[in-house]
């Protein structure tokens, strides 16, 4: 296996998706046995399915509650919580994962780009969205303490917009001048965007790219190394500090 030098003239640009967390046993979203194979994505996971059968859209995020409280990082997790440490400022880490075990495995230097799944917010006021665990009785939806209007998941759906700060964070890191980029895509499918397209973003300020992946995904080609395996197995053996 190829392993990857990082010295003190490089940072690390991690992206994450499901792969990372299906070692832990929570599903991934594609493939057989996927999320989406089981489940009606436009119906549970958009603003219209919410609008017309939240209390089916709570089910589904209080069964996937259930599904991940439980669950514990796995040696992929901490691995990439080790590297933050090393690097400190010289290290990002965007996940398209909502299930919180980058946290739980130590992680700071984090951007969740699609929500978390413990977390709940007032489609009607201002309030702050707040940790919540809880999984709601079948046929219910909850409503804000604070203004009577419907909770939902702080979770983005298809069709809704990224958090704009986060994604200009995530700019800002890949067009730094200061070192050299190394970008590293984990567990993730290359289907969805924007992540998808960091690696081409990653490639034009002249970044060397890494693709982690149990499969070649959708957009492997587009990486300048591809190392096929499961990543509880191969990050904490891939990286090198000097
Ligand atoms: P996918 O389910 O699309 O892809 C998971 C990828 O991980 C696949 O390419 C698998 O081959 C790979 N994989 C599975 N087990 C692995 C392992 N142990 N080690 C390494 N790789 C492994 O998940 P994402 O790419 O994360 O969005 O999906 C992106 C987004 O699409 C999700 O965040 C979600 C979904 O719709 C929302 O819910 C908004």
């Amino acid at each position: 296996m190829n392993t990857l030098r990082i010295d003190e003239g490089t940072r690390l640009l991690v992206l994450t998706g499901a792969g990372v967390s299906a070692e832990s046993g929570i599903p991934t979203f594609r493939g057989s046995n996927g999320l989406w194979e089981n489940h009606p994505v436009e119906r549970v996971a958009s603003p219209e399915g919410f609008r017309d059968d939240p209390s089916l859209v709570w089910r589904f995020y209080s069964q996937r509650r259930a599904g991940a409280a439980p669950c514990e990082p796995n040696p992929g997790h901490l691995a990439i919580a080790e590297w933050e440490k090393k690097l400190g400022d010289r290290f990002l880490l965007v996940t398209q994962n909502v299930d919180g075990l980058h946290r739980k495995a130590g992680s700071q230097r984090m951007v969740e780009l699609h929500g978390n799944l413990f977390t709940t917010r007032c489609t009607r006021c201002e309030r702050t969205p707040f940790e919540d665990r809880l999984e709601y009785p079948e046929g219910t939806v909850p409503l804000c303490g604070e203004c009577g209007g419907a909770l939902r998941p702080h979770i983005v759906w298809f069709g809704e917009m990224l958090n704009p700060r986060e994604l200009i964070e995530v700019g800002e890191f890949l067009q730094r001048l200061d070192t050299r980029l190394v970008f590293m895509a984990v567990g993730t499918s290359g289907a969805v965007w924007p992540a998808a397209g960091f690696v081409d973003g990653a490639r034009k300020g002249g970044g060397q790219t890494w693709l982690v992946n149990a499969d070649p995904a959708d957009n492997a080609d587009r990486f300048h190394h591809f190392v096929q395996g499961r990543s509880g197995e191969v990050l904490p053996k891939l990286v090198t500090f000097e």
